[in-house]
């Protein structure tokens, strides 16, 4: 094992939002930082104990432990959103929404929490929309000047918010994609976007569904930047605790089903009746209580069981296998089941910054895409699972030559 400083805590806790006490809804351990990739595999690794709570009272589920943002969101950020093709036309798509939403404004402002390289806001930039990403990862700001997108480089909580309130003016829309849930901190984010919206503006909300991933078993979703996991009924409570009413939501057929909530200020308004039925959903599929939550506490380990079956199977018949996609969620898979360079060679990545480093914690050796298009090897763990259908369009010649991809989530199978 490599040298490790843990952070200490054990299990028990409190709600981050209201303060009482949590329940335990799965432990996976120690785990290293999801997006901490090594230079050498003897790089010193930082280690957190990674399980999720549920607060009853708020109906949220969410980390126990939690690791500083400055640790996780700095200059060497390794996710950059625009390498997906299918997520940029997503964001593209959106930006025509808030488009419209704002065109009838007199000046409009659109501030965008956790704008990344820009993937959005490229495109009310191009349009001369007055707008603000708010980013604290600078490498990953910086892309996005190259589309005249306008950045402060900064973690959005209240004390942001009234810096953005003096220094420009209120907002119309604030957006955030895969972001708030990311933030431990979401009192000073629902705040802060209560004092900097227009009475008549919109919080906009899009982050993996948890129905989605409790119907999937797709645990590998559950790591340390993800704080907080969204459903209609911990929305539609935090929503009314910040004096915010959830008035609409849109489901999103990306990161493996996510949801968009629409929030605006105050609490008289009228609440689509879609609204409703998700949260009626919800709560018959118990997720109000913490029974809710056992059948996927134990999907976990049935699931990593078959999935090492699967893989020590074929290594028994000396296949190769390799990883597609380094993924931030493959950390908690890949250790969590203590699958290492032994089962999977290398991963394949497309993003140069983790090219040529080490996977967190298993040490995977991380290679160029070029090299698995040479390799051709016959079994491939799709770690990148939430662009599927952007993979297989893109290995469709692999798929012919008789490679075959194994998918984990809800079963593992081979496709
Ligand atoms: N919205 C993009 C990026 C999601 S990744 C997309 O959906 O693809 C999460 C981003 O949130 C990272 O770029 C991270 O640096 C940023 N972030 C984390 N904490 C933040 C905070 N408090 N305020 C603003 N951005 C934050
Ligand atoms: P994400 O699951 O957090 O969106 O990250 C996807 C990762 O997979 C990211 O590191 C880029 C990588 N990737 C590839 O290597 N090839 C691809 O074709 C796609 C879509 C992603
Ligand atoms: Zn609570």
């Amino acid at each position: 094992m490599p040298n490790k400083r843990s952070s200490q805590s054990k299990i028990k806790g409190y709600c981050k939002i209201c303060r009482q006490p949590t329940q335990l809804i799965f432990s996976f351990g120690q785990k290293p930082l999801a997006n901490a990739f090594l230079s050498k595999p003897e790089d010193q690794e930082f280690f957190y104990h990674l399980y999720l709570v549920f607060c009853p009272v708020c109906q949220l589920v969410q980390l126990g432990d939690t690791v500083p943002p400055e640790k996780m969101f700095n200059d060497q950020y390794h996710f950059i959103s625009s390498t997906s093709r299918d997520m940029s036309f997503h964001f593209k798509k959106l930006a025509f929404q808030i488009l419209k939403l704002v065109s009838k404004k007199a000046k409009p402002f659109v501030i965008e929490i956790g704008s990344n390289d820009g993937i959005m806001l490229r495109y009310l930039a191009a349009k001369g929309i007055n707008h603000l990403g708010v980013e604290p990862a600078g490498n990953v700001a910086d892309f996005s000047q190259a589309y005249q997108v306008n950045v402060l480089k900064a973690f959005f909580n209240q004390a942001t918010a009234r810096q953005i309130y003096h220094q420009y003016q209120q907002a119309d829309v604030i957006y955030g994609a895969n972001t708030i849930s990311h933030i431990e901190d979401l009192n000073s984010v629902f705040a802060g976007a209560q004092d900097l919206l227009k009475k008549d503006g919109l919080l906009i909300i899009e982050d993996p569904y948890f129905p989605d991933i409790v119907r999937q078993y797709s645990f590998d979703q559950i790591y340390d930047e993800h704080v907080f996991f969204f459903s209609a009924l911990a929305i539609e409570k935090l929503a009314n605790r910040h004096n915010f009413s959830l008035v609409k939501m849109e489901s999103q057929p990306v990161h493996g089903g996510s949801m968009r909530y629409f929030l605006q200020p105050g609490k008289t308004r009228k609440k689509d009746p879609q609204v409703e039925s998700w949260l009626k959903q919800e709560h018959k599929l118990n997720l109000d209580k913490i029974e809710g939550y056992h059948n996927f506490s134990r999907g976990i380990d049935k699931l990593t069981g078959d999935l090492k079956t699967m893989l020590y199977k074929l290594k028994k018949q000396k296949q190769q296998i390799v990883g597609y996609g380094a993924t931030a969620k493959s950390a908690t898979l890949l250790n969590y089941a203590r699958i290492g360079p032994e089962i999977l060679a290398y991963i394949s990545e497309i993003t140069p910054t983790k090219i040529g480093k080490f996977s967190p914690g298993m040490h995977i050796p991380i290679k160029a895409h070029q090299e698995f298009q040479r390799d051709r090897p016959p079994y491939t763990l799709l770690l990148a699972w939430n662009h599927q259908e952007e993979i297989l369009a893109k290995e469709k010649k692999y798929r012919a030559q008789g490679g075959k991809f194994i998918v984990i989530f809800p079963q593992v199978r081979i496709i």
